[in-house]
């Protein structure tokens, strides 16, 4: 018969294995026992229709206070070990897998690299020199007059009255120079300053990569044929090329080199101003007096320089009419180079 010694002691078997739970299955298995259709509160609840009329009032009292106690309890347990949900939808293992995105370096450096072993099959060695220079290294010694506009305020960054933003990667000629006897046969790759408004055609930081020869009877011809050689491996054999007269304070003579337009084939369109061709670097014979400056004998060497400009020469290879591109980061722009 149901009394509240039997409704106590199972208030402390319930206890007991409250504290045995230690799993979602276990907290089931305790619902069951307990509050489960044909549970023990239940059956108790069964029991009780029996019970005396006087016993019932008190009873009934304990019987609900056991059953909310049980349920509180099992609250507990269900928030403690909650349903581990298996997942429903069965993965279709037959369909193809996602490829991971690869990463790629910049078109730019892609370029970088190919001019650099093209270079270096030639025989040619990689200098470095610093970004920022004094006017000595990236004017003076390199012949500009000291009134030559390129020293003006409107083309160069400077720092201090003797210290500037480079302006090109011809310093590096002088500091290579300056430490080495001949024969030289460098190229010296890197970033350049210039103090202009951005715009499609025209960055205010860019890469170049200047070179040098010097030797004992190096001559115009051997220019040419380097110059015209590199263009043929760069941009295909077939690829016209010519070189124009033009001037730099540190070469004469001063050639500028041409490659037949990559868009109309020689034809004339927008990209080469109706002219067939492309202007593609600068170059010359190293001027006597820029050989004075760094103590070699210009009676007895002689030499030639060349510099070209990176994202112009990347431009004109594939078709780029805008320069601010390359420094967009855009993923669409720069996908377009992964696999080259
Ligand atoms: N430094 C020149 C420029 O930035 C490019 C150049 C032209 C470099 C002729 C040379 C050269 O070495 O011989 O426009």
């Amino acid at each position: 018969m149901i009394d509240l010694e039997l409704i106590k002691k199972i208030a402390e078997e319930a206890k007991a294995e409250f504290n045995k739970v230690d799993s979602f299955e276990k907290v089931e298995d305790f619902r069951i026992k307990f509050l489960g259709r044909k549970g023990i509160v239940s059956n108790l609840f069964e029991q009780f229709k029996e019970v005396s009329k006087e016993q019932k009032a008190l009873i009934g009292k304990e019987l609900n206070l056991l059953k909310k106690n049980l349920e509180d309890q099992l609250k507990l347990l269900q928030k403690k070990y909650p349903k581990v949900k298996t997942k429903e939808v069965v993965e279709d293992l037959t369909l193809p897998g996602l490829k991971p995105r690869l990463g790629a370096k910049h078109i730019i450096t892609q370029t970088l690299n190919e001019i650099k072993d093209i270079f270096k099959s030639f025989g040619f060695v990689i200098a470095e020199g610093p970004e920022v220079e004094s006017d000595y290294y990236n004017f003076t010694a390199l012949n500009f007059p000291d009134d030559h506009p390129a020293r003006d305020m409107q083309d160069t960054f400077f720092i201090s009255k003797d210290l500037l933003l480079r302006t090109h990667t011809s310093p590096v000629q002088i500091r290579y120079m300056e430490s080495h006897t001949p024969p030289v046969r460098i190229i010296a790759p890197g970033r350049v300053f210039r103090n202009e408004a951005v715009s499609a055609r025209s960055h205010c930081i860019f890469h170049q990569v200047e070179g040098l020869f010097v030797d004992y009877n190096v001559t115009f011809a051997e220019l040419k044929g380097t110059l015209s050689t590199f263009a043929k491996i760069f941009y295909g054999k077939d690829i016209a090329i010519r070189f124009r007269p033009s001037f730099f304070p540190f070469t004469e003579p001063s050639a500028e080199m041409d490659v037949c337009c990559v868009l109309c084939k020689g034809k004339g369109c927008r990209l080469c101003k109706y002219s067939g061709w492309l202007e593609i670097l600068g170059c010359g014979m190293v001027d006597p007096n820029v050989f004075r400056f760094v103590n070699y004998d210009p009676e007895l060497y002689t030499g030639y320089a060349f510099g070209m400009g990176i994202e112009r020469i990347a431009m004109l290879k594939y078709g780029i009419d805008d320069i601010r591109i390359f420094y967009e980061n855009d993923i669409r722009f720069l996908k377009q180079f992964v696999s080259l």
